[in-house]
């Protein structure tokens, strides 16, 4: 995935493409996407970052759990070279109530209309699609989204950056890995969270099993299959793996693909 149209690196929480303005809001997820300014859940850095890694691969078709203001699939239909970027959230599809107009926690419970404005006014209609009312844990309706907007066309990317529950992003593993080339990759975002200061105790994952835990049963699953992945690179803020030649059905299970000498592995 490479640049076409050059960002204004403006700010750690700022960037302009082609004169649209992105703003990140990583405190305090309540800011909203206008006609004008675009709500990314992702800082310059870490999209810099981001850049530089995708940069050494082709990617044509685009899958992301995890829309939330429309930031990341905006971006990568806007500034990339990806060809189609289709994105998934729970949010509900809407249309908003009236009563939204009035509650900033109900709209924002709600797809972003301004979303839709933007695809329009850009033109870019035919290269992004966002599905909402889908949960990444719902096998069937996610795997139909994928069958619906890439017909027989593999995948060449998929990013996780969604509810980043154990449960549910292992579910989503489990569902899109298949879908992926040979030599495309599975992007799990921000799987160290059980692991920053600010969620040691209290707060959205309190009582719920670390993502590291997943991140734990690709390495092993990597091992018991070497043709599994070309290869598994963390970061500090994303993990990739490449998808590798062992073919793998539709419904395949991450437990199947777990050789532990009968032992199990502790969640975190
Ligand atoms: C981190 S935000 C996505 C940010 C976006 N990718 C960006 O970079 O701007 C996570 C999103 O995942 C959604 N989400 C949480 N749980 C989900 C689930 N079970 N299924 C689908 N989406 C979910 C939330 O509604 C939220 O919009």
């Amino acid at each position: 995935m490479r640049l076409t149209k050059p960002v204004d690196w403006v700010s750690e929480t700022k960037f302009v493409v082609d004169g649209l303005e992105f703003r990140s809001d990583l405190d305090s997820y309540t800011e909203q996407t206008t006609p004008t300014s675009v709500v990314i859940l992702k800082e310059s850095r870490l999209l810099r970052e981001y850049l530089d890694f995708l940069a050494a691969h082709d990617i044509a078709n685009v899958f992301e759990f995890g829309v939330w203001q429309g930031g990341s699939p905006l971006f990568y239909a806007l500034a990339t070279d990806a060809r189609k970027i289709v994105a998934i959230d729970h949010l509900h599809k809407g249309p908003r109530p009236p009563e939204a107009d009035h509650d900033d926690v109900l709209a924002r419970a709600y797809k972003n209309p301004a979303l839709d404005e933007i695809i329009e006014q850009r033109g870019i209609a035919d290269r992004v699609k966002l599905h909402f009312s889908v949960s990444q844990d719902d096998r069937k309706a996610v795997s139909g989204i994928i069958d619906h907007e890439f017909g027989d066309a593999a995948l060449d990317l998929v990013i996780d950056d969604a509810s980043h529950y154990y449960a549910h992003s292992r579910t989503s593993f489990e569902t899109a890995f298949p879908r992926l080339r040979e030599g495309g990759l599975y992007i799990i975002e921000d799987w160290q969270w059980a692991h920053s200061p600010h969620y040691q105790s209290g707060g959205t994952f309190e009582g719920r099993p670390a993502l590291t835990n997943l991140v734990f049963e690709l390495l092993v699953a990597y091992g018991s299959h070497p043709d599994l992945f070309w290869n598994m690179v963390v970061r500090d803020w994303f993990v990739a793996v490449q998808k590798g030649s062992k073919p793998l059905a539709g419904d395949f299970k991450l437990d199947d693909l777990l050789r532990m000498r009968g032992k199990q592995l502790t969640l975190i």
